[in-house]
Formats: structure tokens, sequence, C-alpha cells
């Protein structure tokens, strides 16, 4: 009974009646694996190889317990996840009122490369989940250089998953040579005097924060240390100042699944960020995060699986928030 676990203030995670957390993995894993539904995301087919039944469930709880099923060292792009770790480095570069004064935190209700909004509206960003948002996000990012600044969103990387992530290469000189969406989005914010100085640098960092290379395992680590208010419970290391947790989560909860924002937070109940890449970062604040990745995507560039994995793990084990 779900006011009783929360007057105990216990998860219902943990509760004897429900099956072990393993077996419910597995179990999610057989019924999804043969939805063959949607298309994957590959920049440039010559040089990306996804297979559409690469699928991985994992979970890592606050105390650091790790479940996992299906491919959970797959290599995959991080791609959109990678805004809000992005946000949470300009939040502890500037402050939450500077970078309130360059994003705001409203959601769109649009794609996710739209830029309808800005134009017709305040000029200003809606929230760093989109791509105009997090496009002036990656700007904020403070370094002496090209290289410092990458090497600062490496690190706090490496904060957040416990070991060094690398960038693809390929997938960048692909998504600078092909994205003339972003490359719009880039001149259009400097026109509005959303961000400054040389376009093809920050264009060039925020391509590079999406396509770190990570698997199913990081991904949900990264979760559980959002989800442990900032420190990563397998290194015990804090990957990020804990006052920004809130406004990472409540940019999330609102935003973080793009023109599905909605639907998900009625439906699913707890903060997720998606990536094209097929990976789904959720966390549930205080008890677990959760990676998800299958590579299919919805129309709005949401994972498939990704998706269905999390309503029903926010069913069976009660994890809406309200
Ligand atoms: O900006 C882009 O187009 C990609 N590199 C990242 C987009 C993305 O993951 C949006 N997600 N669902």
């Amino acid at each position: 009974n779900k006011s009783k676990h929360k007057e105990k203030n216990k998860p219902f995670l943990f509760s004897s009646e429900s099956p072990s957390i393993n077996n419910f993995l597995e179990y999610l894993y057989a019924k999804y694996l043969p939805l063959n539904e949607g298309n994957s995301y590959v920049s440039e087919p010559d040089i990306t190889e996804v297979d559409p039944n690469w699928f991985s469930i994992c979970i890592v709880t606050t105390d650091g317990q790790f479940y996992g099923v299906g491919d959970v060292e797959q290599s995959f792009l991080i791609q959109s996840i990678s805004k809000v770790f992005a946000y949470g480095l300009a939040l502890e570069d500037h402050g939450r009122d500077y970078v309130l004064k360059t994003v705001d935190v409203e959601p769109t209700g649009d794609a996710y490369n739209s830029i309808i909004k800005v134009e017709e509206n305040s000029k200003r960003p809606y929230n760093a989940m989109v791509n105009t948002g997090a496009i002036a996000i990656t700007n904020l990012i403070k370094g002496k250089s090209q290289a410092h600044k990458l090497n600062r969103v490496l690190k706090m990387y490496q904060r957040h998953i416990g070991h060094p992530v690398y960038v693809d290469t390929g997938a960048v000189v692909s998504e600078q040579t092909k994205g003339d969406r972003n490359w719009a989005i880039s001149y259009l914010l400097r026109n509005f005097e959303m961000i400054s100085g040389d376009i093809k640098e920050t264009l060039q960092l925020y391509l590079q924060q999406c396509s770190v290379i990570i698997n199913c395992r990081d991904l949900a680590i990264m979760a559980a240390t959002l989800a442990n208010n900032g420190t990563n419970p397998m290194t015990g290391k804090q990957a990020i100042n804990p006052d920004y947790i809130q406004d990472l989560l409540s940019v999330m909860f609102t935003c973080g699944m793009y023109d599905f924002a909605g639907e998900w937070a009625y439906k699913v109940g707890f903060p997720a960020k998606s990536g094209v890449g097929g990976g789904i970062l959720a966390v549930v604040p205080g008890v677990m995060g959760i990676g998800v990745f299958s590579p299919p995507l919805d129309q709005r560039g949401n994972s498939i699986r990704g998706i269905k994995v999390c309503e029903e793990l926010s069913h069976h084990f009660r994890l809406h928030i309200f």
C-alpha cells in the first residue's frame, strides 16, 4: 500500500511483497525485446552501426546496488541526455540567477530541435533540455580554451559515472557536417544575443558533449548520482553541487521528454531525459537511478522500449512521485 510506504519513507521497491528486481527486469526484457517498432537514429549510415535489438535495463540504488539485464555494456552515444549534465556544469559555473537570464525553465511542447517559440517570444530559450537552450548552456561552460572546456565536460562526466569517458570523433564530424539545424539555431541565438563568441566553437563543444560514449550501466550510475543528491553511490564522491540537483530534476520532470513531457509526468511520474542514441535516464529521488537503452525511437525522438519499460517499472514498484 502506497501511502503506508510513503509514511514509512521506505521505497516500495524493497518490500517483500514485490518479486525480486532481477526477475522483473528479466520479465521486462523478454516482454519488450520482440517489439519491433520505430527507427534508430544514425547521423551517417556509413560510419555508425546501430542494432535495433540492442536492449538493456539497469537500476542502481542510492546505496550502490546494481541490477541489470541485456546489453549492459554495449556502447552508445549519450546525445541529448548530456543536456542535463551540461546544465549542471553551467549552474556550478555561474549560479542560478545568471543561468536563468540565459535559459528559462518553461516546457515548449514542441520538438526538441524547434526554434519557433524562441523567435516568436522572448528570444530566450525556453529550457535547457531542448536544443536551443542546450546550445546556449554549452556557450556558458567556462574554460581558458576549447580544449580546457572539453576537458571540464569530460571530467564532469567522469565524476558522475566513476570512470573516464571519451568522445566519438566520427560522430562529431558527421553532425558538424550534417546538422544544419543546429548551425541555424546557433546563429539565431547569437542574433538574439543569447550566445556570444565563435559559433563554430560553441557548436563543436555541444556536439562533443552529445557524442560521448557510454553504456547502460553508466547511464544508471549517472541517474543514481542525481537520485543520491549529487554523490555517486559507487565512488562515494560528490559529482555535482547538491544545491543544483533540484534545478536539474525539476527541469527534467517538466521538459526532459520533449513534447511527450506532460504525458510522461502523468503516466510515469519521475524525472527523466532521453537521447536519440536510444538512452533514457530516469531518476527516482532518494531511491534509485534507472538507465534504459534501446535504439528504435518514436517520432519525438524517445526510445520506444525505454518508455514502455519506465511505465511498467513505475506501476509495478509504485514509483510515481505523487
Ligand atoms: O542536437 C542533436 O541533434 C543531437 N546531437 C542530439 C539530439 C538528441 O539526442 C535529441 N533527442 N532526443
